[in-house]
């Protein structure tokens, strides 16, 4: 389901169509205005306004589709847990509530399609019978086991996991780069699920885009999000502030 314009307190609905996420995804609280991300330093000079009270406010991160929650024992910041072959990226960036303030102990949920190898990707936005597409399904793995001899989880759970915001309200991951399955009869560009909860409650629900990637612009859902759901990125770098709503 794509989602156009800023959407103010609507109902998200779940964004990857014809894949496992999909399935359970539910209805969430809306609640975007599109100005919120960016580093840190974006997020001071764009981001942070003055309240009426004459505080800084914090715009809301802008909402996109729903997925799944935190689940026991999936609670881990390197979801590069199988030898695959992918582009590696460390993610990192903090948790700021509306006034500008960090947030300590939330949880950041990250979860997204599995990799594909480097340099490997659809010839176009058009179905690719050479390309092998990215999934959340993972029963073909369903025998497969980790580096380490543990069973591979299928379904969402495998490049999945959540961390918990230190002090400073940062958090951090490492995986390898998703890449690319066919929502309809087009590729989705690369990207990454993203929720926070605080205080046990979802307070964001997005997704996380790369910039250098070369589907964006043909991808209704990174459009709807207008540019406040790119990370930056500097090598394999990439950094993301979030601003929980109410
Ligand atoms: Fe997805």
């Amino acid at each position: 389901m794509v989602r156009t314009g800023q959407l103010v307190g609507v109902v998200a609905l779940g964004g990857c169509e014809g894949t496992g996420a999909d399935e359970g995804a539910s209805a969430d609280q809306g609640g975007s205005d599109g100005l919120d991300e960016g580093s840190e330093d974006e997020l001071g000079e764009d981001a942070e306004t003055t309240s009426e009270d004459g505080g800084p406010s914090c715009a809301p991160s802008t909402e996109q589709t729903a997925g799944p929650f935190p689940q026991d024992g999936f609670e881990r910041s390197a979801l590069d847990l199988y030898g695959h072959e992918g582009v590696p990226f460390t993610l990192d960036g903090q948790v700021f509530d509306e006034q500008c303030q960090p947030i300590a102990d939330a949880v950041v949920l990250l979860w997204h399609a599995s990799p594909s190898p480097p340099g490997v990707r659809p010839a176009s936005t058009a179905p690719d019978p050479e390309y092998v597409s990215a999934i959340y399904d993972h029963e073909a793995q369903a025998d497969a086991e980790t580096p380490d001899g543990q069973a591979v989880p299928t379904g969402e759970q495998m490049y999945y996991g959540w961390v918990r915001t230190d002090a400073a309200g940062r958090y951090a991951f490492s995986s390898l780069r998703p890449g690319w399955y066919l929502n309809g009869a087009s590729y989705r560009t690369s990207h990454l699920h993203l929720r926070v909860f605080v205080d046990g409650a979802l307070r964001v629900t997005t997704q996380l885009y790369f910039p250098d990637d070369e589907f964006n612009d043909s991808d209704g859902i990174f459009a709807s999000c207008e540019g406040a759901c790119t990370m930056s990125l500097d090598g394999d770098a990439a950094s993301f502030d979030l601003v929980a709503g109410p």
